[in-house]
């Protein structure tokens, strides 16, 4: 067995991490994860960190889950991989059944992938597409929101609105139309909710009365728009948006990514507001975060318009090698499996409780403007001054240094900007919730107070 300094040295000397200021990397020689049990990730040197953030927000049942585990062994000793390009497997068959059956009603084809960024690219593609073949090929425009994160590919750029991310790719990017984001602590339009009556929505109305015919979707991030700060959606905005795009003829694509999975607390935010999409994209807990495996859901009302004569190709001409990979497939036949078995969404209900009511005390620190919450999602956003809204400096870093305090006291978490977000595993226990919220505290105090 290598010892934890060689293996920080070869990562060190060759690996490049995501989203990672590698001059700053080697400051902070990083913990070296070597094996995980239930919620809890465990370093090389034996030390345990209870998974705060879900390893990316993947994790449903916790890790190495047997049920999980099992399926995948016993898919590997019967198919490892076989393509979907002029082959099926069971596998592939049988989750895309399920995926129609658990999805919101009108959603009837899948098509895999392998990440979020891709299943969004899928679906931008696929509403693209559909419109050249539907007989309104001039419906080529996108709409998203300010704000969105749908992925690191250049069609999921194009959509994403996070400038710190994107503003440098501008040139590779196709043009958007933006709605103002709904993010009622800091209101674009400088109203509030609820006698705003959605002006932020009604935005995208006045776009499709104007250049409807130009355009073929709104793409959205439901309920909670997780990248940019875990920013939850005023009641109503998700069906004030459907139903504009219903009555303008703009396709809606949902991008469930984050949020699919009982992460909201039901198994899709689209179904907090009953909302019915055109397009859904899935990633992240679909395999419970143990592969990676994403599916795009089309209406076959969509599905129909790529149906064709050879020589008419129409075919949707897109693929990846490992699209619905079989191991991957099983994993996620087995996480939703357990699901159904152990009530997992409903079963969250005491958690997102606890959270709730522990975030209550973390909203009155000195330092903390807001807390967020949908399910079991969170982001606390911490401030230099409360009552005028002042944020750090940035060059201070403050959410970093949280959440490297919380890694001293047992807790991996990871911040966006100065947004602390906590995304605990859906089988987090009330205990664990606790651990995490008093480290939250015991963190968010040390570095803003400079606490104990
Ligand atoms: C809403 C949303 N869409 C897409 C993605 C991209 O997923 P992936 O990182 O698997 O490509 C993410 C990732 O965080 C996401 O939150």
């Amino acid at each position: 067995m290598p010892t934890t300094e060689e293996i920080i040295g070869q990562d060190l000397a060759h690996l490049w991490h995501p989203f990672t200021q590698m001059k700053l990397w080697p400051g902070e020689p990083p913990l070296v994860i070597e094996r995980a049990e239930g919620n809890w990730l465990i370093d090389s040197e034996g030390q345990r960190y209870f998974d705060g953030v879900s390893s990316l927000w993947v994790t449903v049942h916790g890790h190495n889950h047997p049920d999980i585990n099992r399926a995948i062994r016993e898919q590997l000793a019967k198919l490892d991989h076989s393509t979907l390009l002029g082959l099926t497997h069971p596998g592939a068959a049988r989750l895309a059944a399920e995926l129609v059956r658990i999805t919101p009603a009108g959603l009837d084809k899948v098509f895999y992938s392998e990440s979020g960024s891709t299943a969004v690219e899928i679906a931008l593609k696929i509403a693209f597409q559909y419109w050249q073949q539907a007989g309104q090929p001039e419906k080529t425009g996108f709409v998203s929101l300010e704000g969105a994160y749908h992925g690191d590919t250049i069609g999921a750029v194009s959509v994403g609105g996070m400038e710190l991310f994107h503003e440098v790719y501008g040139p590779l990017l196709f043009p958007v139309y933006r709605l103002p984001q709904p993010h009622c602590l800091r209101c674009r339009l400088e109203l509030s909710y609820p006698y705003c009556d959605l002006a932020c929505a009604q935005v995208l109305g006045s776009i499709l009365r104007e250049r409807g015919e130009q355009i073929a979707a709104l793409i959205v991030e439901p309920r909670v728009q997780g990248a940019d700060g875990i920013i939850v959606q005023p009641e109503g905005y998700l069906t004030r948006l459907a139903d504009i795009c219903r009555e303008n003829d703009v396709l809606f694509i949902a991008d469930e990514v984050a949020t699919g999975f009982g992460r909201t607390g039901k198994m899709f935010a689209c179904e907090l507001e009953d909302v019915q999409p055109d397009l859904m994209a899935l990633g992240k807990g679909l395999t419970g975060g143990v592969l990676p495996l994403a599916a795009t859901l089309a209406s076959q009302k969509i599905f129909e318009a790529f149906l064709g004569e050879f020589d008419e190709f129409k075919t949707f001409f897109h693929g990846h090698t490992y699209t619905g990979n079989p191991l991957a497939c099983a994993a996620a036949l087995a996480n939703l499996d357990l699901m159904k078995t152990n009530q997992v969404v409903a079963g969250s209900a005491l958690a997102i409780g606890k959270l709730r009511f522990g975030l209550s005390h973390i909203a009155e620190m000195e330092h903390v403007i807001q807390v967020r919450q949908q399910g079991l999602m969170a982001g606390i956003e911490l401030v230099a001054d409360k009552k005028n809204g002042t944020p750090y400096e940035p060059g201070l870093r403050m959410g970093h240094q949280v959440i490297m305090a919380a890694r001293e006291h047992g807790v991996i978490i990871r911040p966006l900007g100065d947004t602390i977000v906590l995304m605990p595993p859906l089988s987090s226990s009330l205990e664990e919730i606790d651990h995490l919220l008093s480290t939250m505290e015991r963190a968010i105090r040390q570095v803003t107070e400079g606490g104990p």
